[in-house]
């Protein structure tokens, strides 16, 4: 097996740290995210202890922010020859009190769409030095169930509540790998592919620091205790990542390693274009802090 050079963000916890060990077990370079330093940098010890791979990298940087994105991105150029893989995998859902970033953008857009289209921009040029670039974006079902857009209003400044913008904004990744997909072939680039996944429900830290209100608050707790392990949670995040089976497939949403039927209900041309256009306007707009 050749090994691969991955870079996988929100790997302090939950899904994102079991696929960073699963991967590193499997002998990768892997290069870990986190937004605290010291949080991240016991991760890498962990994985490089349990794993015995020294290869195993890591990087910090807030994504709320669309600069700090751009600038992890250029220190991963700065680093790097190539990337094999891209994993977007940072991302939650909110409270029931509508937050901006400093950037002032809403945070649920912010985290789940925004900086995960700033890093796949950034990085193209380095995945495509790859045999078989691969970008994985974690999406969820929740676009199935709790996504309910307007697309003159993507942020939600009004009718705000956190699982329609988290489902809005799982809904929007969505749009953007299928968009991103289609635009690299239509140029011919073969060798860099984008899927998206659902990791089914799992207990992780998801939502447990976000106030949901009393009722789904307390639902959330029981049902945990039903949820998958976040190594389970993993699986097809590492599937798609690292398995030889998967070379080549591009713009597809996987679950339990299948590809599966990803809702149409608010898609069209002209929907995709306004996310697709209101992201990289977003994104011309920010200088990159170095
Ligand atoms: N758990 C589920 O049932 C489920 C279902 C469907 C989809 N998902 C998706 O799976 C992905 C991983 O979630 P998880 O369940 O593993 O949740 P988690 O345990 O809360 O992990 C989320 C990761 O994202 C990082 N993160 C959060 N805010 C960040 C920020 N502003 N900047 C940088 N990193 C940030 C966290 O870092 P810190 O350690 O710094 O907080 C953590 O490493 C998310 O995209 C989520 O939407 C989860």
């Amino acid at each position: 097996m050749q090994e691969k050079v991955i870079f996988i963000t929100g790997a302090t916890g939950g899904i994102g740290k079991a696929a960073a060990f699963a991967l590193a077990r499997q002998g990768h370079r892997v290069i870990i995210h986190g937004r605290d330093k010291g949080r991240t940098q016991r991760v890498q010890q962990e994985i490089m202890e349990a794993t015995r791979n020294k290869h195993v990298d890591y990087i910090v940087g807030d994504l709320f922010l669309l600069a700090e994105a751009r600038r992890v991105a250029h220190a991963l150029i700065d680093r790097y020859e190539r990337l094999d893989v891209l994993i977007n995998n940072a991302g939650g859902i909110m409270s029931n009190i509508c937050a901006l970033t400093a950037e002032g953008h809403e945070t649920t857009i912010a985290l789940n769409l925004l900086t995960p289209f700033v890093l796949m921009q950034e990085l193209l040029p380095l995945l495509r030095k790859s045999e078989d670039g691969r970008i994985v974006n974690v999406s969820s079902s929740s676009h199935r169930i709790n996504a309910k857009p307007d697309f003159s209003d993507l942020e939600l400044v009004n009718g705000y509540n956190p699982l329609r913008a988290y489902g809005n904004s799982k809904l929007f990744i969505m749009f953007v790998t299928e968009m991103l997909s289609e635009d690299l072939r239509g140029k011919g680039i073969e060798n860099v592919t984008v899927n998206t996944m659902h990791p089914g429900a799992v207990a992780t830290g998801f939502g447990v620091q976000s106030d949901l209100g009393p009722v789904l608050n307390a639902l959330s707790k029981v049902a945990r205790l039903f949820f998958r392990t976040p190594e389970k949670g993993a699986e097809t995040l590492v599937y798609l990542a690292a398995d030889a089976v998967v070379k080549g497939v591009r713009g597809k949403y996987f679950i339990d390693l299948k590809p599966a039927v990803v809702s149409r209900k608010y898609d069209s041309i002209e929907n995709r274009k306004k996310v697709w256009d209101y992201c990289a306007r977003v994104m011309a707009s920010v200088e990159a802090v170095r």
